[in-house]
Order: C-alpha cells, then sequence, then structure tokens
C-alpha cells in the first residue's frame, strides 16, 4: 500500500541501525511499534524477536497488523476462502457503492462502480461467516485486511483518500480482485492495539520502542477514511464532497502539541533502548528532537538522504537512545 511516511524502503536500514545498537540477537527482545501504519517494521521483526506490540490509532491499521503481526496459524483454507470470496455474484445496493460510486448517483467516484459493488459484496459475506462463526478472528482479519489491500490497489485516487479523481484512472478501471494478504507465522505471541500512544505506553514495557509518528499536519485519519470505512463498515452519514466520517486528530499532526506529546511519550516510556524515525521536512528539527531526548539517555542519531524527484533531498533520521532508568 502506498502510504504516507511508509518506511518500505528504509526497513533493512532501520533494522540494520537497530542491530548496531541492540546486538544481532533479538530473540529474548520485546519490540513496539507504537506508530505502526502498515506494520512494515513489526514485519520485519516479527520472526526475530520475542515478542511484537503494534500499535495504531487507525482501525485499518488495527486490521492490516492483527493480520500481518498477531495471526499465526497458517489457516490451511485460506486460500479456499480467497477464492469463493472472489466468485461471489455482485450485490448492488451496499454502503460503499451507495455512497462512494457513480452509478447511485452519489457524486463521488471512490471505486469504479462494479468495484465498489464487489468490496460490499465480499465485505457482508466476511461478516456474515464471522457472525455465524463459521470463521475464527485470524480467519476474520486476514481476509479483511486482503480486502483493504485489494481495494486500495483499484482506489480512483491521486494516491490518499483525502480527494477522489474526476475520471477513472487505468488501475481504477481494472477489476478487482481479491488477493491474500500473507502473513509470516511464527510460534510466539504478539500483540496489537488501537490506542493513542501517549496512553497506551503506561500501560506496556519492553526492551526496544520504534517511534514512527507523523511529521506533518496531515491526519491519517481523514486521508485514509475509505479504508477506516471498509473495515469498520458501520452505518453513518458521509460528510461532504468526499464522504469523510468523524475521525480521531492526532496530537502529533499539532504544531503545538506535538512537543509535548513527544517529550511525554520519551519520559514515560519504559524501554532500554528508542529509536525515532523523524524526516527533515517534519514539524520539530532534528536539533529539538536531540534536545528532548538527550534528558533521558544516551543520545545520537543516524542520517539518511533521499534524493526525490520533485523535492531534492531530504533527509530521514533515526535518533536513538539508550535510556537512563
Ligand atoms: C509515519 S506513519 C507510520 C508508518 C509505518 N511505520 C509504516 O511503515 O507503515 C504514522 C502512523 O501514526 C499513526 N498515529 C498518529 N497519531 C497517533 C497516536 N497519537 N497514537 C498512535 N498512532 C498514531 C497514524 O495513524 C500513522 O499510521
Amino acid at each position: 500500500m502506498n502510504y504516507i511516511g511508509s518506511k518500505r524502503k528504509l526497513v533493512s536500514w532501520i533494522e540494520n541501525e537497530i542491530k548496531s545498537f541492540v546486538g544481532e540477537d533479538l530473540s529474548e527482545k520485546v519490540f513496539c511499534d507504537i506508530f505502526a501504519g502498515t506494520g512494515t517494521i513489526g514485519r520485519r521483526f516479527k520472526t526475530q524477536v520475542k515478542k511484537v506490540i503494534a500499535n495504531d490509532l487507525e482501525h485499518y491499521s488495527y486490521i492490516l497488523n492483527k493480520n500481518y503481526i498477531q495471526n499465526n496459524d497458517a489457516l490451511d483454507d485460506k486460500l479456499l476462502r480467497i477464492e469463493e470470496l472472489n466468485a461471489l455474484d455482485v450485490e448492488e445496493n451496499g454502503f460503499i457503492y451507495r455512497h462512494y460510486a457513480l452509478g447511485s448517483g452519489s457524486k463521488r467516484q471512490y471505486f469504479s462502480d462494479i468495484n465498489a459493488k464487489k468490496i460490499d459484496t465480499i465485505r457482508e459475506q466476511i461478516e456474515q461467516w464471522y457472525k455465524t462463526k463459521e470463521i475464527g478472528t485470524q480467519m476474520y482479519t486476514f481476509l479483511l485486511a486482503s480486502l483493504l489491500e485489494s481495494a486500495d490497489k483499484v482506489a480512483n485516487t491521486a494516491s490518499v483518500y483525502g480527494s477522489f479523481l474526476k475520471k477513472l484512472k487505468a488501475s481504477a478501471k481494472e477489476i478487482m480482485c481479491l488477493e491474500a494478504a500473507d502473513f509470516s507465522t511464527h510460534t510466539k505471541e504478539h500483540t496489537v492495539f488501537k490506542q493513542d500512544a501517549n496512553a497506551l505506553i503506561h500501560t506496556i514495557r519492553g526492551d526496544i520502542l520504534y517511534i514512527d509518528p507523523p511529521y506533518n499536519q496531515r491526519q491519517y485519519g481523514l486521508y485514509y477514511h475509505i479504508l477506516n470505512t471498509i473495515s469498520q463498515y458501520d452505518d453513518f452519514e458521509p460528510q461532504g464532497k468526499t464522504g469523510l466520517r468523524t475521525y480521531t486528530r492526532s496530537n502529533y499532526c499539532k504544531t503545538k502539541k506535538v512537543y509535548e506529546s513527544f517529550e511525554t511519550l520519551i519520559a514515560n516510556a519504559d524501554f532500554e533502548y528508542i529509536f525515532v524515525s523523524y524526516n527533515s521536512e517534519g514539524h520539530m528539527s532534528k536539533e529539538e528532537i536531540k534536545n528532548i531526548m538527550q534528558k533521558y539517555g544516551t543520545y545520537s542519531v543516524q542520517t539518511k538522504e533521499h534524493r526525490r524527484f520533485d523535492a531534492g533531498t531530504t533527509f530521514e533520521y533515526l535518533h536513538v537512545i539508550k535510556k537512563e532508568q
């Protein structure tokens, strides 16, 4: 998934840096990815550590991480379920079609008519199976994550859901095919939360805390509202041109709140090592982060250059402290 602030391209660098501080063998370590997003970082560490704790404010992220991080059973019949869902006859009048496709008269075109109907049909069938106990929680979150990933591929947006395109783009004209959101199996138990990081931090402890907060004013609940709607599939009155739902605003996206929230999080963290990803275009400068973090432990920073074709060079920082307990 094309996700704002995704660490997909940086995951190997981050893994190597973390290991150079903590050591190669992480098998006895508890690792927390407290702003987990699409789960990129937790997924890399899942099979290397004793436990991953993944957390994010957003519901779609909770579902993705429940699947990629917490799911551990092989789910032998999972591909049969996917096939069955792909073969369903589409229904005419579900929530996504009514509010986010043109054919229903909604004036919104986040999906082609056929894809909106397919999303509804598949979403309703998954819920039905779960309610009637035909499938358990692991299969449920696997199928929902598969639907989120597959729907995202045919969304008619420039990349996020803050707006839709007037005309259907080529990928949005493709008929959605449900594809498996595969996860790695592991013998250890991992945990996923959907909480504000600053609230959760009081209730967890571990060895390595990875912090990858939003770095500007873009609220994820707004930019990915359709993914929350597909995963929650609740009834509400979509608002305005983009059919927005109410969403939680994060203090990390507010210039006036970010410093205090960040410092409180670091201060309350019961973890030996804290790693913070932030880039050179964020609310907080490199110096400001350093000034906060070095109050709580031995500080250093690693830097990686990012050349972007549209915006020149930016820098990705990985700030580190070994906390003084
Ligand atoms: C930069 S993204 C993380 C990207 C992730 N590392 C990845 O590779 O997909 C920041 C994430 O923080 C989440 N978030 C924002 N405010 C939060 C808060 N107060 N507590 C927990 N999660 C929050 C957002 O929903 C978003 O998924």
